[in-house]
């Protein structure tokens, strides 16, 4: 497998903004505003991705849509976590053939890590012709080029081949919302944890330099952005691949000490690499949030070595006590996993303890998905669908009651928030700690912070009053 990283020169990344002039004037040249609809799927890298391939579009002189109904080129970016994403992926391109029909002039692209899959490009290829290009994760900077051949020569194009991966810096970016950042710290997984369809459509670890983040940081602070979320496969393995001696908590120290009025938060750790020294750095700098998103996947042993996860249920325990001892009102949410191959009853059963132990603030839970080309895919498993269903559910209930007797807990508090949207009458917010808050008010609060007192709450989300003067 191939192990070096390619870094995309500042000189090629120069040549595809020149390409997007000539797509530009290739649009000009027949008096249209194009208009381009870019959906995503999957998680924030996918999402920090789309923001890329907007911002490639909008350079092209294309104007951002939110349907297919009409637009020039469409991009779906594509998530291949578990197979429900992708059969949602493929009925959605199906249908892709009658909105083409009514637009005869519209380009399909693909592209995101479904597309890092050789089956599925093949399949791609030979069942739908409707489709113009397709690109994996690592030949997205290209896509100015891909498009352009396109829309030149009508071909279509499939910009697929395997490496380790790429990093290309000074790529345009359109960011969809005003008040929250994501800044990729990192691209890739080298972890292959048994189930994970990641490590092979995302290729190996690779940082960008420190000085890139801060500066892209330093940008996003000085054009008003109130959150900034880093994200990561694994941020804890942060530098290692660059060997000059900056770690996550560093980097992470580093921006907390930039002035203005932020907050910091990071995504996603595992457990086998979080340091003390992490959570030492969340405790120090307020600018942090004291919520960490630490996935178990399960709380019995021997599943987690067939897991492959390098940790025992003791170690993950101990950092979860270290980081409590030191913020007794840390927030902790988790990614779990029910019905990996040959998990009995009992095993389950530790899961379930877990949890009631830890009792986390939220879950992401997931069903055991096989991904073909992954060990997991191949173990044997004697349970059944209606197994993992029954167990799925009592799962969630138990989460469920402990999520609402922690909202409840809020009651009577007052919490500091950033005032992000509305939702019909109310206005929203984020706590710290990612809790959601409903509370009355005018747009004008909204992109501030401000100290709310808590006044409801249901399993999902809270309701509050503005504290007099701390808006
Ligand atoms: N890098 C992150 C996880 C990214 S994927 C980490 O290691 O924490 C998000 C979550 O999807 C995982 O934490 C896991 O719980 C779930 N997941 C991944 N592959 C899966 C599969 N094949 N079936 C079910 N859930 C899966
Ligand atoms: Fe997947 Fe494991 Fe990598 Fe997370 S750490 S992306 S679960 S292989
Ligand atoms: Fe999906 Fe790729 Fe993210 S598989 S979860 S979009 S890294």
């Amino acid at each position: 497998m191939e192990t070096k990283t390619t870094v995309i020169s500042p000189e090629e990344i120069r040549r595809q903004n020149a390409i997007c002039g000539e797509i530009r004037e290739y649009w000009a040249a027949q008096g249209v505003t194009p208009l381009a609809f870019v959906d995503t799927y999957g998680c924030q890298q996918n999402e920090a991705d789309s923001e890329r391939i907007r911002g490639m579009l909008v350079e092209a002189g294309y104007a951002l849509t939110d349907t297919e109904e009409g637009a020039d080129v469409i991009v779906l970016n594509t998530c291949a976590i578990r197979e429900h994403a992708e059969q949602r992926v493929f009925g959605n391109v199906g249908a892709l053939v009658h909105t083409k029909r009514r637009h005869p002039r519209q380009k399909i692209f693909l592209c995101g890590c479904m597309m890092g899959q050789p089956a599925v490009s093949d399949r791609i290829k030979h069942s739908y012709p409707h489709v113009d290009g397709v690109f994996s994760t690592h030949h997205l900077w290209e896509f100015p080029a891909l498009l352009l051949r396109v829309l030149k020569t009508g071909k279509r194009v499939f910009a697929v081949e395997d490496s380790a991966g790429s990093i290309a810096e000074g790529l345009p970016v359109a960011r969809t919302n005003k008040l929250k950042a994501w800044v990729s710290v990192m691209y890739g997984c080298n972890n292959f944890c048994s189930y994970c369809i990641v490590p092979y459509v995302r290729g190996r670890e690779r940082s960008r330099l420190p000085e890139e983040i801060y500066r892209e940081c330093e940008d996003l602070i000085a054009a008003g952005y109130k959150e900034i979320t880093l994200l990561g496969q694994n941020v804890n393995s942060y530098g290692k691949d660059l060997g000059i001696g900056v770690d996550f908590a560093d980097l992470m120290a580093h921006i907390a000490e930039l002035d203005g009025d932020f907050r910091l938060r990071f995504m996603t750790s595992h457990p086998k690499d979080a340091s003390f020294k992490l959570f030492d750095t969340i405790a120090k700098y307020p600018k942090i949030c004291k919520q960490f998103h630490l996935p178990f996947q399960s709380g019995n042993d021997r599943v987690l070595k067939e897991m492959n996860r390098h940790y025992t249920r003791e170690q993950y325990l101990r950092l979860v006590d270290y980081g409590r001892s030191l913020m007794p009102d840390l927030v902790l949410t988790s990614d779990v996993i029910v019905g990996f191959p040959g998990e009995t009853e009992e095993e389950f059963e530790d899961t379930i303890s877990l949890i009631e132990r830890v009792r986390y603030d939220a879950l992401f839970t997931f069903i055991f998905s096989p991904r073909g080309g992954t060990p997991a895919a191949k173990m044997a498993d004697p349970f059944t669908k209606a197994d993992k269903n029954r167990r799925f559910d009592r799962l969630c209930a138990v989460q469920n009651g402990i999520s609402e007797e922690k909202h409840r807990a809020y009651v009577g508090k007052t919490l500091r928030v950033l005032i992000d949207g509305r939702d019909g009458e109310l206005l929203t917010a984020r706590t710290d700690g990612g809790r959601l808050v409903r509370l009355a008010g005018g747009d004008e609060l909204i992109g501030r912070f401000a100290d709310v007192r808590i006044d409801g709450c249901t399993t999902w989300s809270l309701t509050g009053r503005l504290c007099k003067g701390s808006e």
